[in-house]
């Protein structure tokens, strides 16, 4: 396969992952997760040869070098957020666990009987489960701001949710199944009218586009380093100072107490600490750290020019094949994401298909089933770019879409979904 890369990215940018040096064939599957740059792997090898040591505990030099070094990723965190102030940047797993912290440290004070919690028709699980389990527990309600056939969430409906009832509104910034850019400012300006905090959800936005929280005033942010080039097990919870400050610790122990004693009450040291109980991933923070740094390197604009084009590429070239939709309207917005349905085949067949082409992309729900039942899909075939990615790619399947037929899955289980 020749790869020729957009017009905004030099073609050196391949050389850089290692990985596409071993494994010839189309990687498409980068919204689940991205491929690391060297400059990710020499900064997760730099961090364990020379300055590994528990961070905030030993009185050496080790250990107060890799606390800097932790430290430091931290600060890169919040230039790269626009937060303001370093304490408001937390490291967390990923963005499930950093859901699963406002969730559990907030929760039970927004919901209960009569109190509710909105959600966009769009939501990851990950941005799902968490709320509805606590409504579940709780006694209170989850309310669904619906989506349009396009894929975007219909603002007059969002706003009619709102009232004095809901506490708190949790969207994504950029839907994983559809590439659907939120307009996450309105909808933070219309949810803080009627006094509502908002949880945003940029696992899929911090990849493709600078995100200032200031600017949308966001009360929580949180992506995954892993699907920006980061490693996994990593991940950050943004949320304005006052907000960490009132979070219950969704989980405490070492780290976290200026002091125990069997009689006195706990005294906890402030955030972030206060919200990183345990060993926290301090490779994993620097990792994150050298990928934004790769990012910046490359450009923000060149790499989101990049993918608008990839993008805008893939609707062109796919949408002219018989048989092959391209739901929503990704060209609008691109984001990263093309989202398509071969009419009359599974997409685990059409993902089946492909992959024998060499070609990975991701086939199903997307762990979005109440997305897809909103928009009558039995799933979708995702095709997610990033800055490796090449017209090529988008080239080899449209090729290998010439040959794809019902097997299996169209067959003998033609209703069937996972995941
Ligand atoms: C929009 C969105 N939210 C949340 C997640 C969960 O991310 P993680 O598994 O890294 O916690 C994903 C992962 O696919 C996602 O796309």
């Amino acid at each position: 396969m020749t790869h020729i890369l957009g017009r905004t990215l030099p073609a050196s940018v391949r050389a850089d992952f290692p990985i596409l040096a071993t494994r010839p064939g189309a990687y498409l599957d980068n919204a689940a997760t991205t491929h690391k740059p060297r400059a990710v792997l020499d900064a997760l090898v730099e961090y364990y040869t020379t300055a590994n040591s528990n961070v905030g505990r030993g009185y050496h030099e080790l250990g107060r070098l890799s606390t800097d070094v932790y430290e430091r990723a931290r600060q890169d965190m919040r230039l790269a957020l626009g937060a303001a102030q370093p304490e408001e940047v937390v490291f967390t797993t990923g963005t499930t666990d950093a859901v699963n912290a406002v969730v559990d440290g907030l929760g039970r004070r927004l919901l209960g009987p009569g109190r509710a919690v909105l959600v966009s028709g769009m939501e990851h699980n990950s941005n799902l489960l968490p709320w509805r389990r606590l409504a579940e527990e709780t006694g209170g309600e989850l309310l669904t701001a619906p989506v349009d056939r396009h894929g975007r969430v219909d603002l007059d409906a969002f706003t009619a949710l709102l009232g004095p009832k809901v506490g708190l509104v949790a969207v994504s910034h950029v839907s994983n199944v559809l590439g659907t850019v939120n307009p996450v400012a309105d909808l933070v300006a219309a949810a803080h009218r009627h006094g509502a905090l908002v949880l945003v959800d940029g696992a899929q936005a911090v990849p493709h586009r600078p995100v200032d929280v200031r600017e949308l005033d966001a009360d929580f942010y949180c992506f995954s380093a892993h699907k920006v080039y980061g490693p996994m097990g990593t991940g950050v919870l943004y949320g304005k100072r006052e907000l960490l400050d009132d979070l219950r610790p969704p989980r405490v122990g070492g780290g976290t107490v200026k002091g125990v004693s069997a009689v006195d009450p706990v005294r906890y040291v402030p955030v972030p600490q206060r919200l990183e109980a345990g060993t926290p991933n301090v490779a994993g923070a620097v990792g994150l750290a050298a990928a934004l740094r790769y990012l910046d390197g490359l450009g923000r604009d060149a790499v989101r020019a990049h993918d608008e084009h990839l993008v805008r590429y893939a609707v062109r070239e796919l949408g002219e094949l018989p048989g092959v939709r391209v739901i929503g309207a990704p060209q609008e917005t691109p984001s990263g994401i093309v989202s398509i349905v071969v009419d009359g085949v599974h997409p685990y067949d059409v993902g089946g298909h492909l992959d024998q082409h060499g070609i990975a992309v991701r086939s199903g729900v997307h762990c979005a089933s109440t997305f897809l039942d909103a928009l009558g899909l039995l799933g979708t075939v995702r095709l997610s770019f990033a800055v490796y990615n090449t017209e090529s790619d988008v080239d080899a399947v449209v090729d290998a879409l010439a040959t794809v037929r019902p097997g299996v899955w169209t067959n003998e289980h033609p209703t069937t979904r996972f995941l």
